[in-house]
């Protein structure tokens, strides 16, 4: 915990570390009740700083120094200063060696950051400043030394020990115990170092490398989920196969190894040679893990494994830079998952996900460029931002370089930097130099928080044939800067003509030769005109395709253009979003209706254009389910001025019921079908079974809104024998969202019998309960809190129930009374003393308070003040509750 007054860190203050390590020996005793850290490092002053020797400032937390010896000197306490996060000593010459033993205790560190014991195995957590947690260190990403790793502990209770790199010896130690050593030959930062010893079994598989050399690839897990690694390994090998062939980058060490754990606060890290997983993203198998849980599974896995070059091989200069690593590996699994699957429902789900979540994140007190200027906490900083807005910002360059340009550009960056610590700037240059092109205007990308807004308006000169677009950006205030410049903004669009087909298009000036039906405009200043030629009737445009950036247009449509964008643009993504901007309209018609105190009527052309949309065969069924799904409350939320959460929901689910009476019949024959289908056919993991499945459960959930005893028999049928954790889930979902209690109460029970012993299936029973809007939602919520499977401990299991509550079931947890927010301040406060990454992550909904009316307002601060005054907080709290009320 927090003593003084939190230091804030800014990108302006970087140097160059004073002193370098160039190889790391470590020996792990790992006992019952502490373990014991040895550490060996060969350093050197750095020559980038001059000359001088001053003093060797070492991170380190939490760690009861034991010994430390320059040069096998013994230090003696007059040698060198402590305190509670350093060891200082004083190099007398420009190379030696230091060595330290600490003692820690993993079997009490709740935080899950250092080491720690998931169950009854030990594993590392380093990223971000972990290390420090572990032995005296530079933990800093720019310094980059080989390890040598031992681990020495009981045989019989940890059979297994593993670290990064290749094995290089094994043998029994005295009192039963045994030793492993592990060589990194690679040079990475502390945040890469792994230890995980434990009863393990894996799967083995190997991987041919297109040089021709093998690796063995090798999935550890407890023994009891043996049988859920095979999707997991065979996403592996996708990977591995998908990175040669689309960057050309092959696998560097003999071995590959994934650990499953349960407690872990993030979904997977990319330690070099050994990276750890969440449990929830390696395990799959169809009787236990939803479609949606196994595409997780895959794109986790490709994530953290393209890591080995975006980010190992090539990392982060300091931790501003995260998103070098981040945003592009996330840019990299995203195609790697369009490739695998539809990359058009991959795009559609990025773009909501981005859309509710990271345009909120843009709009409130945590605010911050991709590239931060300071934080205090940097685990705060693992946001929606620095990932999913970073990631979009690296398909703006692809899009304005083209891919064959965007491949120059990455192959020069690896090339360049392999073995470094780099900055976003470098990876920018890399692709101007590979292209001879000038991205200053576009880093402020990187330098420049919040959402752009582009409106967008058009005329049409009948006598010249010219068709003219006006593009005016803007950037609203965000906490940390008040001017923005302009974006570089890339518009990918099309123009339709009467009968639906695209157009030609040649801007003012062009030959008419070579002229495309989409192209990408470069929007890069505050206003600005283009000008189509040789249009002979007015066309009506098709904007951002694709989303190719991530901003909020507007164009006055109406809505039977939307509707005629639903069907014809050629756009698949833009249907989509026509679809989704139709929907808006007519949602925030009912809204307004609502507040006003009148009767609901819902434009009978959102019925017309889904029942078109419900009757085309021809279109792939996971695109119909996209097209059917309304937008969410979180993203009405986003969108409104001011969120009236009771309206929102009112409005939203009046809609609903009205698409389930009037489309009933096309509703119902589709479920039917679809569940025909899955009721002959085994499961497979693959795109047309996801999309197949997909538009039978959402058929599913609009029918049970009827209540007709019809769709109730269904659901009871496609509960008890569906063969998938996907169908089974739907069926729990619809069956607690519903009026029949009793059907309810005992499919409830029946599926926790059933699946008691699995944490995973357990953590989804928790959530259908948590998600589900019925009255009564904290009462339920607090009663599960209460059961037996619950634990605080797991912050799994914290998401599925709390993170479910506070992010999902809008309309509880924002009670009028104040207690939803009441709620979650006690457990953020009781989550700060064990585990304050988790804690400061569920407070985020707290964060939001300006979205809402004066009473919900005063609530949610008075809540924010009541974290703040309750004593000694974390920094991560700290920072997120003092920037919410600042
Ligand atoms: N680098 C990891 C990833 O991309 C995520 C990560 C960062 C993490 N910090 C963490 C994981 C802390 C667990 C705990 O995907
Ligand atoms: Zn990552």
């Amino acid at each position: 915990m927090r003593t003084e007054q939190p230091q804030v860190i800014y990108l302006k203050d970087y140097q160059a570390p004073e002193y370098l390590i160039d190889e790391t020996h470590l020996t792990f005793e790992l006992f019952e009740d502490h373990t014991l850290v040895h550490a060996q490092l060969v350093m050197r002053r750095n020559p980038e700083r001059g000359a001088g020797l001053p003093p060797l400032v070492l991170d380190g937390q939490q760690l009861e120094l034991q010994r430390a010896a320059l040069d096998d000197q013994e230090l003696q306490a007059g040698d060198y200063a402590l305190d509670d996060s350093s060891l200082t000593v004083h190099p007398k010459s420009e190379r030696f060696t230091l060595d330290t033993s600490v003692k820690i205790h993993p079997e009490s560190n709740t935080a899950l950051e250092g080491l720690y014991k998931s169950g009854k195995m030990f594993c590392t957590q380093c990223e971000a400043e972990g290390f420090r947690k572990i032995t005296y260190y530079l933990d800093r990403p720019d310094v980059m030394s080989t390890f040598t790793t031992t681990v020495i502990a009981e045989q019989h209770r940890y059979p297994v020990l593993l670290s990064n790199g290749n094995p290089v010896g094994s043998g029994p130690a005295e009192d039963g115990r045994h030793w492993a050593t592990w060589e990194d030959p690679f040079k990475k930062p502390a945040y890469l170092f792994a230890l995980v010893a434990g009863d393990l079994w894996c799967v083995e598989d190997s991987f041919t490398r297109q040089s021709g050399r093998d690796v063995t690839l090798r999935i550890y897990v407890e023994p009891e989920n043996i049988d859920k690694c095979d999707h997991a390994m065979v996403s592996l090998k996708k990977s591995m196969r998908w990175d040669e062939e689309v960057y050309g980058r092959e696998y560097d060490l003999d071995i590959f190894m994934i650990v499953a754990v349960n407690d872990f606060n993030m979904g997977a890290m990319e330690n070099k040679g050994l990276n750890i997983f969440n449990s929830s993203c390696v395990l799959a198998r169809a009787e236990t893990a939803t479609d949606a849980a196994h595409q997780r599974v895959e794109g986790v896995v490709a994530h953290e494994y393209f890591h080995n070059w975006s980010g190992n091989r090539v990392t982060c200069r300091d931790w501003f830079q995260l998103s070098l690593k981040e945003g592009f590996t996330v840019f990299r699994d995203a195609e790697f998952s369009a490739d695998m699957n539809s990359r058009t429902v991959k795009r559609i789900e990025d773009v909501a996900y981005l859309r509710t979540h990271q345009f909120a994140e843009d709009a409130g007190p945590m605010a911050h460029p991709v590239r931060p200027d300071s934080f205090i906490e940097i685990s705060n900083f693992y946001t929606l931002t620095v990932y999913e807005k970073g990631a979009e910002v690296v398909g703006m360059v692809r899009t304005l370089l083209g891919a064959e340009g965007f491949r120059k550009g990455s192959d020069l960056y690896f090339e360049r930097h392999d073995g470094q610590a780099v900055t976003t700037d470098d990876f920018i240059k890399a692709m101007e130099d590979a292209n001879g092109v000038d991205l200053t205007q576009f880093k402020r990308w990187y330098s420049q928080a919040g959402t752009p807004r582009l409106e967008v308006s058009e005329t049409y000169d009948g006598a010249a044939q010219t068709y003219s677009l006006t593009f005016r950006q803007s950037c609203p205030q965000t906490p940390d800067k008040l001017d923005k410049l302009p974006f570089v903004i890339p518009v990918a669009l099309g123009l339709l003509d009467a009968e639906g087909n695209d157009l030609p298009l040649q801007l003012a000036g062009e030959a008419a030769a070579d002229v495309a039906t989409q192209r990408v405009l470069s929007v890069t200043e505050a206003e600005q005109t283009f000008t189509f030629q040789g249009i002979v009737a007015k066309p009506l445009p098709s904007l951002l395709r694709g989303f190719s950036a991530p901003v909020k247009l507007s164009f006055p449509y109406d809505r039977d253009q939307l509707m005629f964008l639903m069907q014809h643009d050629s756009d698949g993504f833009n249907r989509w979003e026509a679809g989704q901007q139709l929907a808006v309209q007519v949602l925030q018609e009912l809204i307004g209706q609502h507040q006003r105190g009148e009767a609901l009527k819902l434009d009978p052309r959102l019925i017309t254009a889904l029942g078109t949309v419900l009757g085309n065969e021809s279109l792939d069924p996971a695109m119909v389910a996209e097209m059917l799904s309304l937008p969410g409350e979180a993203y009405l939320t986003e969108i409104s001025q001011v969120a009236d959460v009771d309206a929102i929901h009112a409005a939203r689910e009046f809609a609903r019921q009205q698409i389930a009476e009037q489309l009933f019949d096309a509703l119902w024959a589709r479920y039917q079908a679809n569940r025909q289908v899955s009721r002959s056919t085994a499961y497979v993991a693959a795109a047309e079974h996801f999309a197949r499945r997909s538009l039978q459960n959402i058929a599913l959930s609009y029918l049970m809104l009827t209540g007709k005893s019809q769709v109730l028999e269904a659901t009871l049928e496609q509960f008890e024998h569906a063969d998938n954790m996907t169908e089974r889930l739907t069926a729990l979902a619809v069956l607690v969202n519903s009026p029949f209690e009793a059907e309810r109460a005992k499919a409830l029970e029946a599926f926790a019998e059933h699946f008691k012993d699995n944490p995973l299936v357990m953590d989804q029973w928790f959530s259908v309960q948590a998600a589900s809007s019925l009255p009564g939602g904290l009462a339920r919520v607090k009663a599960l809190m209460q059961h037996p499977a619950f634990t605080l401990k797991n912050p799994n299991k914290v998401r599925a129930l709390v993170g479910a509550f506070a992010g999902q079931n809008l309309v509880n947890f924002h009670a009028g009374d104040g207690s939803g927010y009441r709620f979650l301040a006690d457990l953020v406060i009781e989550l700060n003393a064990l585990n304050p990454q988790i804690a400061s992550r569920q407070l985020a909904p707290l964060t939001r308070w300006r979205k809402y009316d004066a009473a919900r307002q005063a609530l949610m601060k008075g809540e924010l003040e009541r974290i703040l005054a309750s004593g000694a907080l974390s920094s991560d709290v700290y920072e997120v509750v003092s920037k919410s009320l600042a």
